[in-house]
């Protein structure tokens, strides 16, 4: 073990990740090295393929494993059952990563990973690749010395939840029979920081919504026509600008945060006593100075209260030097990562009568939904939650923090309410893994502390359940 120090004990399936460190690497760098980009129909091959090795790797390993195609990218659908009367594990994970670009940006090539400083350099290495392939590698590591897992273990991976597909969300609910489990494990986020292990129990929603405003059916001369009309792109800005006070950093749509649930005071305490530092996250971003809704610190306004920000704005001249021209649209991409008890589909009419309230006449504005996702916020206690916690000290050698997380897991929401199990949200990244940006990383030893996690967990499980029976 690398933690000498920690109190925990060293089953044979802990030392065989130990002596099979190379092959678990090598592995995940050969899933890396496939381009399952979901998002742009001109890797849909690729994206196959990435399932079809999954697929393979959980057959070779001892586990019923099959493809289930849909009407978007295939699910990797996995089980090895042992009996009813043990609990059953549900793994998530996704295949399917985000488009690379940059390209220019990148140290080496985003699909031909580089292992340096410890490090793993390649688009998916933790965004979810490196971290679902954890999982797999821990349940080989039981199997290849056990012969058989103490607990029952299913693996339902996705190759669409970067691109907001939902064929999963139309599997799980066609499928939660077949799918029925004792809790939900996903390793597809972020520790508070390096080597503090941390349990999430809440994501935000999201409503991505997407605005265009056209005015005159052309462009026209600036000065010609500059003061008859109304400018669609000073008609944009004006209503991006519509969209938050500027000083208090409230969103200003009507009924934004009426269904907003207040931080509880531990929440707050928590939140509080964790290790923050202003200046260092500013610096760990290039910015002079956080700014958000008042009343709140940086981590509340992350993790716990809704946010409205524009992803994308686009019009008019983008070329070199001047150009005099009144473009005849433009247009804008604003997500909402929303709280509970937000709801996407109330939001979305109400950003859209907003939008329109505030602009300006002369111009018409075409809004529409790109894709939406409930919040959720569980309840961090039973015994799954003591298993983790369990499993985290032991292996990372201290406690678990309990943090909410900014980003969302669209199909959450949808295990939490169709098979009514707790989530267990286990993040080995790091925030400065460069997910969906050019340089992603995952650490090494992440990868395999993330392996000695799951390792621990299901084992940990099978001991509760035998404690249960005897
Ligand atoms: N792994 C992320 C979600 C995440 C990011 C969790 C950071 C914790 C910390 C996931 O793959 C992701 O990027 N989700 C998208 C969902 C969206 C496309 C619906 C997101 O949050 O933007
Ligand atoms: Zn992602």
């Amino acid at each position: 073990m690398t933690n000498s120090d920690s109190d925990q004990p060293i089953s044979p399936s802990l030392r065989w990740v130990d002596e099979n460190h190379q092959a678990c690497l090598d592995g995940l760098l050969d899933y890396l090295r496939i381009p399952s980009v979901s998002t742009d129909p001109a890797y849909g091959d690729e994206v196959a393929r990435c399932s079809r090795y999954l697929d393979d790797e959980l057959r070779r390993i001892g586990l019923e494993s099959r493809i289930v195609e849909t009407e978007g990218h295939p699910l990797v659908v996995a089980e090895r059952i042992k009996s009813p009367e043990l609990p059953t594990v549900l793994f998530y994970g996704h295949y399917d990563v985000q488009p690379p670009d940059p390209l220019e940006l990148w140290t080496s090539p985003p699909f031909e990973p580089r292992v340096e400083d410890g490090k793993i350099f390649a688009r998916g290495a933790t965004d979810d690749k490196g971290q679902s392939w954890a999982h797999v590698k821990a349940v080989e590591a039981i199997l290849a010395t056990a012969g058989d897992l103490p607990v029952n273990v299913r693996f339902l991976v996705e190759g669409e939840e970067e691109s907001g597909g939902e064929a999963i969300e139309h599997f799980v609910r066609a499928s939660a029979e077949e799918l029925r489990s004792d809790c939900v494990v996903i390793s597809d986020s972020s520790m508070y920081a390096p080597g503090q292990p941390s349990l999430l129990y809440g994501l935000k929603g999201l409503l991505y919504m997407e605005m265009l405003v056209t005015g005159p059916d052309r462009d026209l001369h600036s000065g010609s026509y500059g003061g008859a009309l109304t400018n669609p792109l000073n008609a944009l800005a004006q209503i991006v600008g519509a969209l938050r006070d500027p000083r208090t950093g409230k969103v200003l749509i009507p009924g934004f945060y009426d269904d907003v649930r207040d931080l509880e005071a531990w929440e707050r305490e928590q939140f509080a006593a964790l290790p923050f530092d202003e200046k260092d996250y500013c610096d760990s971003i290039g910015i002079s100075e956080t700014f958000g809704e008042e009343g709140f610190t940086t981590l509340e306004r992350v993790w716990a209260r809704p946010t409205c920000d524009v992803n994308g704005i686009w019009g008019g001249y983008q070329g070199a030097g001047a150009k005099t021209v009144i473009a005849a649209h433009g247009g804008a991409k604003v997500s909402m990562r929303l709280v509970p008890d937000q709801d996407p589909k109330v939001l979305a009419k109400a950003f859209e009568a907003y939008v329109r309230d505030v602009a300006p006449v002369g111009v018409d504005v075409a809004v529409s939904v790109h894709s939406d996702a409930l919040p959720v916020r569980f309840d961090v206690e039973g015994p799954f939650m003591d298993a983790a916690q369990e499993a985290l000290k032991q292996v990372w050698g201290r406690p678990a923090v309990k943090v909410r997380e900014g980003g969302s897991i669209p199909i959450v929401q949808t295990f939490s309410e169709v098979l009514d199990v707790p989530v267990l949200l286990i993040g080995f990244g790091l925030s400065d893994d460069c997910l969906h940006a050019p340089n992603e990383k995952f650490g090494v030893e992440n990868f395999y502390q993330g392996i000695r996690t799951t390792v621990r967990l299901l084992e940990l499980m099978g001991e509760q359940a035998g404690a249960g029976q005897s």
